[in-house]
């Protein structure tokens, strides 16, 4: 099954409108005759329809970083997902582990955003991943199993197939710490088999699951030269076009 990689820039609480510009001015034309990846950009919501406005007739599409489940309502400080539409997304962050660690979401929040997402259209990019303490207590695999069989609880087959899912260990998250390769494939494949075992072979095998965690141009290829790595989610080394640029191109098949 051939997957179209993703390579998706998270670039969090950073960059103002003015900012957010200067960096589409130098990276757009890098990555201008890159037609075999979808290259995705996150930047806060207040960039994000700056960011859909100079990405206009350009491959290149716009996340939000968070959403709130409800369609309208007195909920004041969220934005729903029909509204991020309505703003330029067409992706969606979900369930990113700062946002469990700080927000306190749970795999039960997740849920309930993603089908809120999954009903307006916007692709999700669902993020997992165990933490330090979890990975060396040998848990590592159970966590993931639970965070997919609840996170996606209730979600068609179709709709995990059009899925991604962002397996993102928590201790190399800003950490400099990346996991190995093997690491990294051990985990996708153990996600992919839990996918299958939840819905079918054919939609496991259509779901992207990338990459996230210390992402850099040094071992992107690497990583996604990894049979279950389809791409890669990136915090830090996102926030400068010139390296975001570098992990594009060494992320693409046969890079
Ligand atoms: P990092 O962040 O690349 O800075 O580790 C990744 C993420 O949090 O998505």
């Amino acid at each position: 099954m051939m997957r179209t990689p993703v390579l998706a820039a998270n670039w969090k609480m950073h960059k103002t409108v003015a900012e957010a510009t200067a960096f589409t001015a130098i990276f757009l034309p890098k990555v201008a005759d890159v037609t075999d990846a979808e290259i995705v950009l996150a930047p806060p919501l207040t960039a994000l329809t700056a960011v859909t406005v100079a990405c206009r007739s350009t491959r290149v599409a716009a996340a939000a970083q968070n959403v709130y489940w409800k369609r309208h309502g007195a909920f004041t400080g969220e934005v729903s997902a029909a509204m991020l539409q309505d703003a330029g997304a067409s992706y969606v962050i979900i369930g990113h582990s700062e946002r469990r660690q700080f927000f306190r979401e749970d795999d039960t929040i997740v849920n309930r955003k993603l089908r809120a997402s999954i009903d307006v259209g916007l692709i999700p990019i669902v993020c997992i991943g165990e933490t330090l303490d979890q990975r060396e207590a040998h848990e590592t695999h159970t966590v993931l199993a639970r965070q997919v069989g609840s996170g996606l609880n209730g979600l068609t087959t179709a709709e995990v197939g059009a899925l991604i899912i962002a397996y993102e260990p928590v201790w190399a998250i800003g950490t400099g710490r990346t996991a190995t390769p093997d690491q990294a494939q051990d985990a996708h494949y153990h996600i992919r088999e839990c996918l299958s075992a939840a819905t079918s072979a054919e939609a496991a095998s259509r779901c992207r699951l990338i990459y996230g965690g210390s992402v850099k141009p040094e071992n992107a290829s690497a990583l996604s030269a990894q049979p279950d790595v389809d791409g890669a989610l990136v915090g830090g080394a996102s926030l400068d076009p010139q390296s975001f640029a570098a992990i594009v191109a060494h992320s693409r098949p046969g890079q």
